[in-house]
This record gives structure tokens, sequence and C-alpha cells, in this order.
């Protein structure tokens, strides 16, 4: 049976790409969550004029009533879900700076990144309980790993309240990872795509959003013995 996916943040980047890759190369039905409908439209276009099977949600992951929306969509629609991909996210610092960024700057951060992903799993949990092989992936980043930012290199690189977010996130999957460790049919796991060009890497970024998607889809179509409860980047391992 055609396996379905909801992907958030899904009209550009590394949402847009993941659902490509899935459905282009593992026939998946994907569902692109968008939260302007004209950005989410044309996605789902740009993949349908490519033989794709790709439908656009209304999807705000900050906002209750579109989040609850999305997931009443997907099950009037399809009655179950195999795949969710946390990948909505924003970094709005630019620079290292720490002291002086602002406690709005950082409820934004965490309304996206953490909170958004929160709500987004929860209203979708029981549908993922009907797939055969439910896969949770969140678009963690290497800057979200407490362990690699304490290296005296990375000290530029981090970004104060988008690396906490994502360490957060980071819990987040391992909690509920562990809640469903009991049933082997659970995947859930957070991805470090790699540093990608899309409007948050930047151009100089070092992968193509291609590229940085590998890790994502990787996770998202595990088998029944693939890991759970872990942070990868492709098949790598990253410390917490
Ligand atoms: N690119 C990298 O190098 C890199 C590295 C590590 C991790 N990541 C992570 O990978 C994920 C995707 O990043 P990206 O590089 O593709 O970023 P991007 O190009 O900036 O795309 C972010 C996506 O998230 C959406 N979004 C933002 N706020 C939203 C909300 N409230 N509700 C729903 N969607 C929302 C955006 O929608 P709009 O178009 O409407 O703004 C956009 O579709 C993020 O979680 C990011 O932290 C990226």
């Amino acid at each position: 049976m055609t396996k379905i996916a909801l992907i958030s943040g899904a009209n550009r980047g590394l949402g847009l790409e993941t659902a490509r890759q899935l459905a282009r190369d593992y026939g998946f039905t994907v569902l692109l969550g968008a939260r302007d409908e004209a950005k989410g439209v044309a996605a789902q276009n740009e993949l349908q004029s490519e033989g794709l099977d790709a439908h656009f949600v209304a999807l705000d992951v900050t906002d209750e009533d579109s989040v609850a929306k999305a997931a009443r969509f997907v099950s009037q629609q399809y009655g179950l879900l195999d795949v969710l991909v946390n990948n909505a996210g924003i970094m709005l610092e630019h620079s290292f700076k720490v002291g002086g960024v602002g406690v709005e700057t950082w409820k934004q951060t965490f309304d996206v990144n953490l909170f958004g992903a929160v709500a987004l799993t929860n209203a979708i949990l029981p549908l993922l309980e009907k797939s055969d092989a439910p896969r949770v992936v969140n678009l963690s980043a290497i800057l979200g790993s407490i362990s690699e930012i304490s290296r005296p290199q990375m000290k530029t690189w981090i970004r104060a309240s988008y690396s906490a977010s994502k360490a957060a996130l980071n819990a987040f999957t391992v909690a509920l990872a562990q809640e469903k460790s009991g049933d082997a049919k659970w995947k859930i796991n957070a991805a470090h795509p790699g540093w990608a060009k899309t409007e948050m890497g930047g151009p100089q970024a070092l992968m193509t959003a291609a590229q940085g998607v590998k890790t994502v889809v990787q996770l998202a179509t595990l088998g029944e013995d693939g890991p759970s409860g872990g942070f990868f980047h492709v098949s790598k391992t990253i410390s917490w």
C-alpha cells in the first residue's frame, strides 16, 4: 500500500526536498504542510509537475487550530499516517551573541522549533499509531548537540536560542522514543541534515538541499531493524 508522509514547512528548502525524494524515490504520497497557502500550492504544483503524488495541507505549527485542522484533514482523507517529519524551523539569530538576545527571540524560536513540533506530533500520534511502521523524524541540528557546541572551535557557530531549541527537541525525541520503546514498530529519531543551501543555510553552505535531506529520508524509511531514539547525520550517530 502507498505510504503517506506529512512534512511541516514543506513549501521550500529541506522540507520540499524531503517531500520530493520520498515521493520520487520511495513512492510516497506526500502531504506538504505550509503556513502560506500560495507557497504551499506552488510547492504542490512543482512536485505534481514532476509526476509526484503531492498535496498541500495548510499548517502553521504555532497555531493550535491550524494543527488540529491539519490532523483532521489527514484523518478524514487517509485514515492514518506512516511518516511525520517535523521540519518547520526558524533561526532568528545571525551571529554568536548570548547576552542581550531578548526573551522574545527565545520565545519565538521555541514556539516553532520545539512547541510546534510537540503540538503537531501530539495531534498526529493517533494517526501514526494506525500505521504498521510509524516513523517520526525531527529536524534537529548539530548546533543542538550540547557536546558539539562545547568544543572551542564551535563557539562562533552557536546561535543560543536556536541551539537550545534544538537541544530541547532532541530531549523530546528521546522521551517519545522511550515511551514507544515497548513496540518495535515505532522509529523516532532526530536528524542533523548538514549545512545545506536553503534560505536558512544560506548560499555559502557546503551541501545542496538534495544532499542535506539524505539523513531525513533515511530515517523516514528505516526498516524494522532500524534504530529509535537516536541522533544521526547520514548513518553516523551524533552525540547529544
Ligand atoms: N539548512 C541547514 O543548513 C540546516 C542545518 C541544520 C538543521 N536545519 C533544520 O532543517 C529544517 C529546515 O530548514 P531549511 O534550511 O529548509 O529552512 P528554510 O529554508 O528557512 O525553511 C523553513 C521552513 O519552515 C517553515 N516554517 C517556519 N515557521 C513555520 C510555522 N510557524 N509553521 C509552519 N512552517 C513554518 C517555512 O515556511 P515559510 O516559507 O512560510 O517561512 C519554511 O517552509 C529546520 O528545522 C532547520 O532548523 C537546517
